[in-house]
């Protein structure tokens, strides 16, 4: 359906639990629960799924904190795919997970997966991570690449992974996977950590590699190039230096039930509440339409106001 900035939102994001089996240095605090552990009950989702579908989802991304750590996830996505008329299942990953799951994943009709690899160096994955092992992630990726659309997801930080920019696009070239270099968005946990640009970013690889061509094809949160031989993609996400708000078609729910209209914007509508209530499917399902109706026009990164609400985690929210 539009909102009533005219855009598109057939979009929407689940994060099923905000539990994670890694404690990235700039999403998760070091130690002790970061918020309270938040997973959503399965028949929740699927009613509620249904109620988005109606109002006009056809895409549909599992996120977490980790996905797949969700105890029922090879049953829900194959009652996703059973049940629902949708375009795509995707899911966000760190991935550490996938190589086990991988089969069962495939056989239930998984469209897709993004993975976070933030250095392929294991050394600076362990201490990005504080502990865990590349090797794990890269059988997960070789466990599915073959079979469905697999992209990189990459935060750099300066002065702890800028070295694993190349590295990273030559694996793009190597297994013909999208890189793409998210600039870090201010979160609770990013205060001791610079970003960069995507124009550093770009500047080291086209020293490499030479210019990059634009896709001007792409849709969606990343630009994405190509380089002049066609092997391999690198993309960019820069939610602070280019703003794509105006283009934006997706919504949020977070595991405790809770509609985030933006990730970015302080408003949420508690969905949980409302089934408390026994609140009729009609109910919600107007309330879900007025929520996308009156969805922000932008996020307010750039005034770096710092995000103050209760959900300061990226992991609660999905990203
Ligand atoms: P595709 O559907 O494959 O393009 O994936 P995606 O970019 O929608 O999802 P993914 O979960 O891989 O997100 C990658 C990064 O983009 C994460 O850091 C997200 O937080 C960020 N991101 C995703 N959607 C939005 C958005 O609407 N706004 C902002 N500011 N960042 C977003
Ligand atoms: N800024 C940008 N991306 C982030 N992610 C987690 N925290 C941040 C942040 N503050 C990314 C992870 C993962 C994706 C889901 O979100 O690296 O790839
Ligand atoms: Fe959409 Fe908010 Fe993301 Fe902007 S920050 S693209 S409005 S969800």
């Amino acid at each position: 359906m539009l909102d009533k900035l005219g855009r598109s939102i057939d979009y929407l994001r689940i994060s099923l639990t905000n539990e994670c089996n890694m404690r990235c240095i700039y999403c998760r605090p070091d130690k002790g629960a970061c918020e309270e552990k938040m997973i959503m009950p399965y028949e929740e989702i699927v009613l509620l799924l249904g109620l988005f579908l109606q109002n006009g989802i056809k895409k549909i991304r599992l996120t977490g904190g980790e996905p797949l750590l969700y105890p029922r996830i090879i049953e829900l996505v194959e009652a996703i795919k059973d049940n629902f008329s949708i375009e795509k299942l995707v899911m966000t990953t760190n991935g550490i997970l996938l190589s086990d799951k991988a089969a069962q994943l495939l056989e239930n009709g998984l469209d897709g997966v993004n993975i976070s690899i933030d250095a392929l160096t294991p050394k600076v994955f362990r201490q990005i991570t504080r502990g865990s092992d590349i090797h794990k992630v890269l059988l997960g990726i070789e466990a599915v690449r073959k079979k469905i659309p697999v992209k990189i997801n990459t935060v750099i930080m300066k002065g702890i992974n800028e070295q694993e920019i190349i590295p990273l696009a030559e694996f793009s070239r190597q297994y013909d996977i999208p890189v793409r270099f998210i600039e870090m968005m201010p979160f609770s946990q990013t205060k001791n950590y610079e970003g960069i640009k995507e124009n550093q970013i770009k500047d080291i690889i086209s020293s490499k590699y030479g210019s990059l061509i634009a896709d001007t094809t792409a849709t969606g949160v990343a630009s994405y190039y190509d380089f002049d031989d066609k092997c391999g993609k690198i993309g960019f996400i820069s939610a602070l230096s280019h703003n794509f708000c105006h283009e934006c078609n997706r919504i949020r729910l977070m595991s405790n039930g809770i509609l985030k209209p933006c990730l970015y914007s302080e408003e949420e509508y508690d969905l949980k509440q409302l089934l408390l209530q026994k609140a009729s499917a009609e109910e919600i399902k107007s309330i879900i339409n007025k929520v996308i109706y009156n969805k922000p026009a932008r996020h307010k990164m750039q005034e770096r106001v710092f995000f103050n609400n209760k959900h300061k985690f990226m992991s609660e929210i999905g990203g």
